[in-house]
């Protein structure tokens, strides 16, 4: 996509100039071995950010189990292009908001490359409606993978890495779990409660595994992605219009890509990050910070 230069609403204070602001520049970044050896777990990794996510950590070193539930020629070609570029990988259906499913996919991991050392827990969908609308079919969906399917794995995660304990050579963690979370763990999100309070939800059950478990080095932290270039918001940013009006709560004046998010989850699974613990990393532009007030107040 080609950015446009922003300009800024009409300024009611010094801080807001009127001139044109500078073209967004996307950052060019070389991956970094900075995961070699590791084993890693992407849930929901065919498509959106979880594919983005498991071709960084692969790009980083990492071996990685390309969890989908469905559309299992695209979770195929994901293992293809991690084959291809010369690092491990296999595919593995399984709908993570069933107990049974979530411990044979561990069971797998084990087989196949013998333990399991980063979860990234991202399997996620939204179905929205307004609250008169909404059915308990989509309220139950929607927690039951967003929020339970999360703890499903991270379950099955926590076992393994106490299971094993710390590897120093591998890392100086027992191991990882990132949750992928949302701007909306803090942003209520009228039209869509099911999932604003699945994330919500999300923040502290993180928070409360992370206290839990720090002691035996097992690291948990999440991320929360705001509008990223994905299909699951196509149309936020599908047309000029649609995207004219999402930049207004971007401070940043460009929407998020998914590499984004890879590149965050690398630093967060790897021992660069050793002292990080139970934190929520918002990779956002500043959709967090109250863009309302950028020019009002
Ligand atoms: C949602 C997107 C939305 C973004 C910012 C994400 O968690 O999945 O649909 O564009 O938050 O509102």
């Amino acid at each position: 996509m080609q950015f446009e230069p922003v300009s800024r609403p009409t300024p009611r204070m010094p801080h807001a100039q009127t001139h044109e602001l500078p073209t967004p520049v996307m950052p060019k970044c070389e991956a970094r071995p900075l995961l070699k050896g590791q084993k890693a777990l992407v849930t929901g990794a065919s498509s959106g950010i979880g594919k983005s996510i498991a071709l960084a950590l692969g790009h980083a070193g990492a071996d990685v189990c390309i969890n989908y539930v469905a559309g299992a020629d695209k979770a195929q070609a994901m293992v293809d292009e991690l084959t291809g570029h010369g690092h491990s990988a296999f595919a593995h259906q399984a709908d993570v908001s069933k107990e049974d499913q979530v411990v044979a996919m561990f069971d797998a991991i084990r087989d196949e490359f013998g333990t399991v050392d980063i979860l990234i827990n991202n399997a996620g969908l939204q179905q929205d409606a307004p609250i008169d609308q909404m059915s308990l079919a989509q309220w139950q969906k929607v927690i039951d993978v967003n929020l339970t399917g999360q703890f499903l794995c991270a379950r099955e995660a926590v076992r393994e890495f106490k299971r094993r304990g710390v590897k120093p050579e591998v890392s100086c963690a027992a191991g990882k779990i990132i949750c992928i979370s949302s701007v909306h763990e803090v942003i209520p999100w009228a039209g869509h409660v099911n999932y604003a309070a699945s994330k919500g939800g999300v923040m502290l059950m993180m928070k409360s595994i992370a206290q839990e478990v720090a002691p035996f080095r097992i690291r948990v932290n999440s991320i929360a992605p705001g509008a990223i270039r994905t299909p699951i918001n196509m149309q936020a940013w599908d047309t000029p219009e649609h995207y004219a009006e999402l930049l207004k709560l971007i401070p940043y004046k460009r929407i998020g890509e998914p590499e984004e998010i890879g590149r965050a989850a690398v630093w967060l699974a790897s021992d660069d990050s050793d002292y990080v613990q139970g934190t929520t990393l918002f990779v956002d532009g500043g959709m967090t910070l109250y863009p309302g007030f950028e020019t009002g107040g």
